[in-house]
């Protein structure tokens, strides 16, 4: 992605697009639009057909009175309504506007923000226009059929105003980048995205970003005793990956913190087969590891001063002669033995030994990232992420994340009365723990492993994907979490 930052008067911006941005009437015009309006001798509002609602577009041809062929009035909302989430909607509406028009580049003025920082608002437009102006390459033969996605963007900008919103823009440019590659390996299908390319493609942008790679194979695994990862790989003649990534590598003065993302590359349920309706899209049920290789992308990028880990526990979950079984015990490398009831109850599986992993870093916090209930998606949509978390500041370090991003999570207990559900005749632990409650059967499952550090859960079973766009997420895979951790690391570097 091309993002640039101009210092010049947004009448003399030369380009095939100028998009400027407005709040809803009776509010009057920023300076910055009023100037491009009288330049136009008043054309913006003339018609009376502005109003100015939230990601409201309105296109007009300058005809020479501007340096820019064309101008695109993109609607704020209402001005008591206004933030950065507002301008990231209005800014992926005008993303939106321009590859409707086949351009694959344009020019954006910067709003009067009401207060807001300038960074921050230079950050949220280009997220909210990159984001906004996404598409899957994917694998349609005819190219040339289909709207490019957006490859640059000029933000227009004043002389006194340049420092803060070249930071700013820089940044939305690298968080950007990051959502946009986890967005594209869990749009990727799963014959392309084998936990062996998983791992290729991770090893490629460890190289790019000046990460420390390294994989352990199934024969590392067994040594280690992760019967639980192992148990869930052997029915699949694709070998299991553990990947792992670390920025700062060696750095013992640093905080550390691990990112855990559930790699199953797909999910077909196993012996415990799913149902044929939505099984298509269990190609996406690598989405946390596409999330955490995104984090580590952008925290690289960033330069954080934190040493931060990247796990990524990759493997198919498929039926077969050697499959596991439901009944079957494992033994996991924490020691713990688990009963599988249902091997469609997988994720938990390869996250217990990942979870298990971590402890060896000695980690300030690990926050882990899983599409893994269903029931998640009955009880918040694809609005929110469930939260669930064993320590309360480390939940509203995320919480707050959350609000600043507009990636939304809700917090679900783990009360020690559910944990009844999840005890076992045979082992220590079983993987399923029936209908009631079963997002956060799931999260005490995963607590058992999570021992020795303050750990929050993310099932993003729900928010991983959408079916429709809605602003700057669109249809298909979204990438959520990355920009939620990514401004967490953020705070945690100070
Ligand atoms: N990957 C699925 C969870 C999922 C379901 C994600 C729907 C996105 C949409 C997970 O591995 C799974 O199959 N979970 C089971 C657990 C059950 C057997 C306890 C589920 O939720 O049905
Ligand atoms: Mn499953
Ligand atoms: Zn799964």
């Amino acid at each position: 992605m091309d993002v640039r930052v101009s210092v010049e008067s947004p009448q003399t911006v030369d380009g095939e697009l100028l998009a400027l941005f407005a709040f809803a009437q009776p509010e009057a015009l920023d300076i910055v639009a009023t100037a491009v309006d009288a330049a136009l001798g008043g054309a913006l509002l003339e018609s009376g057909d502005w109003v100015g609602k939230a990601a409201q577009t309105s296109l007009l041809y300058t005809r020479g009175a501007l340096g820019a062929r064309r101008v695109l009035l993109v609607g704020l909302g209402a001005r008591d309504a206004f933030g950065l989430e507002a301008l990231r909607l209005a800014a992926a509406a005008s993303a939106k506007a321009a590859r409707k028009l086949r351009l694959t580049h344009y020019h954006a003025a910067l709003p009067v923000g009401d207060g807001l920082a300038l960074d921050e608002m230079a950050q949220a437009l280009v997220e909210g226009a990159v984001l906004g102006g996404y598409r899957f390459t994917g694998h349609k033969t005819d190219e040339a059929s289909e709207s490019p996605s957006l490859q640059g963007l000029t933000v227009v900008c004043a002389a006194t105003e340049a420092d803060s919103v070249t930071a700013g823009a820089e940044r939305g440019r690298i968080v950007a980048e990051a959502v946009t590659l986890a967005r594209d390996l869990a749009n990727e299908p799963a014959n392309y995205l084998t936990p062996t390319m998983l791992a290729e493609r991770a090893e490629e942008v460890a190289n790019a970003a000046g990460l420390r790679y390294e994989v352990l194979e199934e024969a590392d695994m067994a040594e280690l005793g992760m019967g639980a990862l192992l148990g869930v790989a052997q029915g699949s003649d694709e070998p299991a990956k553990f990947i792992i990534l670390e920025h700062n590598a060696g750095r013992t003065d640093l905080d550390t913190y691990v990112v855990v993302g559930k790699g199953i590359t797909f999910d077909s349920g196993g012996i415990s087969l799913k149902p044929g309706g939505g099984m298509a899209w269990m190609k996406d049920d690598m989405s946390g590891a596409a999330v955490t290789l995104g984090v580590m992308q952008a925290v690289a990028a960033l330069s954080l001063p934190l040493h931060v880990v990247g796990l990524m526990p990759a493997t198919e979950n498929l039926p077969g002669g050697r499959a596991y079984k439901p009944g079957d015990v494992l033994e996991s490398m924490a020691g713990l033995t688990i009963e599988v009831i249902s091997t469609d109850a997988e994720g938990r599986l390869i996250l217990a030994d990942a979870l298990a992993y971590a402890r060896r870093f000695q980690p300030r916090a690990v926050v882990d990232l899983a599409t893994l209930t269903g029931a998640c998606v009955i009880a918040l949509g694809h609005v929110a992420s469930g939260l669930m978390a064993s320590d309360d500041d480390l939940a509203a370090q995320l919480t707050e994340a959350s609000a600043r991003t507009g990636e939304r999570i809700w917090r679900l207990p783990l009360f020690d009365e559910y944990a009844e559900q999840i005890k076992s005749d045979v082992a220590d632990v079983k993987n399923v723990g029936g209908r009631p409650a079963g997002t956060i059967t799931a999260g005490l499952f995963l607590k058992r492993f999570a021992e020795g550090y303050p750990w929050a859960h993310l099932d993003i079973a729900g928010t991983a994907k959408v079916d429709k766009d809605r602003g700057y997420i669109l249809k298909g895979a979204t990438g959520h979490g990355v920009r939620l951790l990514v401004d967490w690391l953020r705070v945690q570097a100070g």
